[in-house]
């Protein structure tokens, strides 16, 4: 009799640890990251070109840039919505049909690799929009086609059309107003459908579509003031058009040279946003965000959350990760910035992402995510054959 209450006590401690672990897991996923850094769990991107026709080609392709770069970046499809007013790389004008290409040397084919548009042609709508942000669907709408986000959620936001002074037109036959975007940024606010969201914006008198927004933590950027267009890029003797505008081209060349695990800050992009470069004024407005430019991570939008996850893992796991086989400490992050990150990729074995792809981030946080319940459950095992021992000893 009184081994069997022995028994149950040992029982109740074993459970009572289990439940524990996850308590303190918890604790240390709230409170991760350094000083400054944002506090999210994940990241998604909506990717919008309200414009139709062959004439403006380079919408498409500024959006299918982006969609591209994010992707490369470490931003899944299931976290990404693109809207695309999709008609160009099946116009009969397209001299290489099924094709997007955002440069002369046609190097890249931005429709070519594996494309999920979720919405398109005339599903592209002021409407639409709206209820994507808000997350105002009757319960038909495919999970696929909403945004999924919660207060823990980074949303880049990417807009390109023809526009004017507080508005983007739709599809020429309607247009968003700045007041609707601010009031639907609202709305994610009180329904805390976001940590932080980067608000970018590439068409004619773009910095006034942000001038209204009134909700906390949103950074936002224009291509050009009021008054002001936003001017083409180039173009392209055989496709005939402009295949790129000048905003986001400086955009994207600077996001080219950035890797998943990059530690460089919105304020050298923004270095890019030069009249001479954009041949406009670009606008940045910081007011409603409460980090400095220098210390906010580009791949805090551009990426998907890699800091975290090192957060979580064991001490153990930690040691052997920073420190090489002599026990010499590695900092990650100095290690990254003092050689080049190619180098890094090698020599961090905590982002394994970098290494074998973001297919295996789900894998590793999996793995690393129920580390301190497992070392639980080994202990809890342990004392469960040393009772057994001790019963048999008996
Ligand atoms: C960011 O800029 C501010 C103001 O210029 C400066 O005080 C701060 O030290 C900078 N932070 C970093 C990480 O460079």
């Amino acid at each position: 009799m009184r081994s069997s209450t022995f028994f149950y006590i040992i029982i109740s401690y074993v459970l009572l640890g289990l439940v524990t672990a996850d308590e303190e897991t918890n604790s240390e996923f709230e409170n991760s990251g350094f000083t400054g850094s944002s506090t999210h769990t994940n990241n998604w991107a909506v990717l919008v070109s309200t414009s139709r026709f062959w004439f403006n080609y380079r919408h498409m392709a500024n959006v299918l840039s982006l969609y591209r770069t994010v992707k490369r970046l470490g931003i899944p499809d299931s976290q990404i919505i693109l809207m695309l007013s999709d008609d160009i790389a099946c116009n009969p004008r397209n001299a290489f049909p099924g094709t997007v290409f955002n440069n002369q040397d046609q190097a890249i084919d931005l429709y070519g690799d594996s494309i999920e548009v979720d919405y398109r042609g005339y599903e592209v709508t002021v409407e639409n929009f709206i209820r994507l942000l808000t997350d105002r669907w009757d319960e038909n709408q495919p999970r696929s086609k909403r945004l999924l986000t919660d207060e823990n959620s980074n949303i880049f936001i990417y807009l390109t059309g023809h526009g004017g002074n507080e508005f983007l037109k739709f599809q020429d036959a309607e247009e968003i107003s700045a007041y609707d975007i601010a009031n639907a940024f609202e709305q994610m606010y009180e329904k805390k459908r976001y940590n932080e969201i980067f608000f970018m914006i590439d068409t004619c008198q773009a910095n006034t579509m942000y001038e209204h927004f009134y909700s906390p933590n949103i950074l936002s950027v224009g291509s050009s003031a009021i008054e002001e267009s936003s001017y083409s890029h180039h173009s392209d003797m055989d496709i005939g058009v402009a295949v790129i505008d000048r905003f986001t081209y400086y955009t994207l060349e600077f996001l080219e040279k950035i890797k998943k695990n990059s530690k460089l800050t919105m304020d050298k992009l923004f270095d890019e946003y030069t009249f001479e470069n954009v041949h406009s004024n670009p606008g940045i407005e910081t007011k409603l965000f409460n980090r400095p430019m220098n210390e906010t991570l580009l791949t805090d939008f551009f990426g998907n959350v890699q800091n975290v996850h090192v957060d979580e893992v064991e001490d153990d796991i930690l040691y052997v990760a920073n420190h090489d086989k002599n026990g010499i400490l590695h900092d990650p992050v100095d290690d990254a910035t003092e050689q080049n990150e190619e180098a890094y990729a090698s020599t961090a074995p905590t982002d394994r992402s970098l290494l074998f792809g973001s297919a295996d981030t789900e894998e590793r946080t999996t793995l690393t995510k129920i580390t301190p319940k497992q070392t639980k459950i080994f202990g809890g095992i342990t004392v469960l054959v040393l009772i057994g021992l001790w019963f048999v000893g008996k």
